[in-house]
């Protein structure tokens, strides 16, 4: 038994994800716990709310409420959202706890206790109305290059031309549309990463077995791009962590808070302490402090792959510039991106289908199968209604459904509610069993190295290994003549759907549980050896038959949900 911390990239507090950002992290991570503790390891799933920044403000702004009541709202929206999915975190935290507010202070001054931030002096626009400084998607005016009037400050939406705050002609406030505004020189911090170059491309260097997604994109960032230059740490916001010396005042840093991308990382390890200081578990630091025993803990964390330089490189230099024993990851999974019928979900636009949506429609269950089945590891994948409709039709209603009910539905006409007697297995048996377990060491195999996509695909060739026994051996025919093997072919049929209930349910853990429940048992123990799992249902034992497992999607349903999505949420 080992202990495995994982981490799924905190979602933004600014509105509900697209079933783009579902299958980029949350959902795989989840797959993964849920995998873990099945095989009897300690799991610690970590999630949280990213509630500071501009985003944030501005989305509380636009539902005009203050940020704070804005944040703890949507984080219970999103909680509940993550909730109907079966996310199994073990704690849904927030970035804007005491907790993390602690932490990131601390972390800051113990950066500056180690020579690694320094101050710079910088120009930036200051709005007199407002009496702020401004940051730079909150002025707009019109675009030098091609004359468009909102064009924003740090880029122009028409002609894409990036742009400095101070290149607008006219700018305004977008807060209160003032004009009156100048340039002023403010102070900032900036950890010093470049130090640490070095460090950090050795620390990659040794990670051989990183997915290429993940190792290509950090090596990018450490050779070629700019991704080691110093990076400011505060912003001139209200809204965020104000800048400390751990609990000291930051001379200079007055009315400061730190950037969104500093203390959202940290987060990782405050919501471990939250958890703890919610009474869900004890001594978070086991997990966090190698000094502490976290040592023969595992990280692994989840994210979609524009999340990768913040993981390889930023919070790791903030890690090992602390000189101090946290816990670094051990394995990166990243993804690429799912695109929406022809295009890309977007969330500004409202384009594709976000969570909540999802879940009016169907249980979480098709979309959990649909979207891990089709994880975007290896390339950009995209959602189509005709494959969603196709693929859940044929593996959850045709493959599982189908055998579930056939041989439960045969059972009770034959025999009765209970599993019957009589009959020994012979060659077709041990032909299964010896199927069913080569494919069981190949699907472990996947889910321990974190191949979703592979995963799927042995989950649902194990699921047709009992559809081909049952058609091959067919017991509705074997009962005229021989009712003894036909009672031992269902007696193994039934057993078998146990075996799929603990299989599967990591993927489909609703399913699961209703296939558990029909078959009367909580034994959901993970099989080491199949011929005995296969007798968990002993002779005699009771079940009932389950409703309809899975429905299946009609192409009415199809074609009215294509067109409710096609256009923009309201
Ligand atoms: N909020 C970011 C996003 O949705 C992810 C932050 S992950 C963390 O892209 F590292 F900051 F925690
Ligand atoms: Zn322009």
């Amino acid at each position: 038994m080992a202990r495995h911390l994982i981490t799924s990239a905190i979602p933004y507090i600014n509105g509900i994800k697209h079933l783009g950002n579902l299958v980029g992290s949350q959902l795989p991570a989840d797959l993964y716990a849920r995998y873990l503790r099945s095989r009897g390891h300690e799991v610690l799933f970590l999630c949280a709310t990213d509630e500071h920044g501009t985003p944030a403000e501005l989305a509380a702004a636009k539902a005009g409420k203050a940020v704070a009541e804005y944040c703890a709202e949507m984080h219970d929206v999103q909680a509940r959202i993550a909730d109907g999915f079966g996310l199994s975190f073990d704690h849904f935290g927030r970035s804007s706890s005491p907790q993390n507010h602690r932490l990131t202070q601390a972390m800051a001054g113990r950066l500056a206790e180690m020579g690694l931030i320094r101050e710079v002096t910088e120009d930036q626009v200051y709005s007199v109305t407002d009496g702020r400084f401004l940051p730079d998607r909150y002025i707009e005016g019109t675009c030098p290059n091609c004359g468009f009037e909102s064009a924003r400050g740090d880029q122009c939406d028409n002609c894409t031309k990036q742009l400095d705050p101070t290149d607008l002609i006219n700018p305004r406030s977008t807060i209160s549309g003032a004009t009156d505004l100048e340039v002023r020189t403010t102070k900032h911090l900036y950890l010093r990463q470049s130090e640490l170059k070095g460090a950090l491309a050795d620390w990659i260097d040794s990670k051989k077995d990183w997915p290429i997604l993940t190792t290509s994109i950090a090596k990018k960032w450490l050779n070629d791009g700019d991704g080691l230059q110093d990076r400011g740490i505060t912003r001139d916001l209200d809204w965020g962590i104000p800048v400390r010396k751990g609990d000291q005042d930051w001379p200079g840093m007055e009315g400061k808070v730190f950037y969104v991308w500093f203390d959202a990382p940290i987060e990782y390890i405050a919501c471990a302490q939250e958890w703890q200081d919610a009474g869900k578990g004890a001594d978070w630091k086991r997990w966090w402090r190698t000094d502490k025993g976290a040592d023969d803990v595992r990280y692994t964390q989840f994210m979609g792959k524009d999340n990768v330089p913040f993981h390889t490189l930023s919070f790791p230099a903030t890690i090992m510039g602390t000189q101090e024993p946290w816990k670094l990851v051990d394995y990166i999974k990243s993804f690429n991106y799912l695109n929406y019928d022809g295009g890309q979900f977007s969330t500004s636009r409202g384009r594709g289908v976000f969570m909540d949506q999802a879940l009016e429609i169907l249980p979480s269950d098709y979309w959990r199968w649909w979207l891990l089945s089709h994880a975007p590891e290896t390339s950009d994948a995209e959602f189509t209604w005709d494959a969603f409709q196709q693929d859940v039709n044929k593996d959850l209603a045709d493959v599982l459904g189908n055998f579930v009910s056939r041989i439960t539905k045969f059972c009770r006409s034959k025999f009765g509610e209970t599993i019957p007697a009589g009959g020994t297995q012979g060659a077709a048996e041990e032909a299964l069993i010896a199927a069913l377990t080569q494919r069981l060491t190949a699907y472990q195999g996947h889910m321990d190295g974190i191949e979703v996509r592979k995963a799927a695909a042995e989950l649902r060739a194990i699921w047709v290994l009992g559809n081909e026994y049952l058609q091959a051996n067919a017991p509705w025919t074997t009962i005229k003549t021989d009712p003894d093997t036909a009672a031992m072919q269902v007696r193994l049929g039934l057993n078998l759907i146990r075996l799929y209930a603990v299989l599967s349910a990591p993927f489909i853990p609703d399913a699961s549980k209703v296939l558990l429940d029909a078959m009367q048992t909580d034994d959901a123990a993970w099989p080491d050896d199949i011929g005995a799992a296969l007798t968990a249902l002993p002779t005699g034992h009771a079940f009932t038959v389950p409703d309809n497992l899975f429905r299946k999607i009609t192409d009415d349903e199809r074609a009215g949900w294509a067109e409710r999505f096609a256009g923009v949420r309201t």
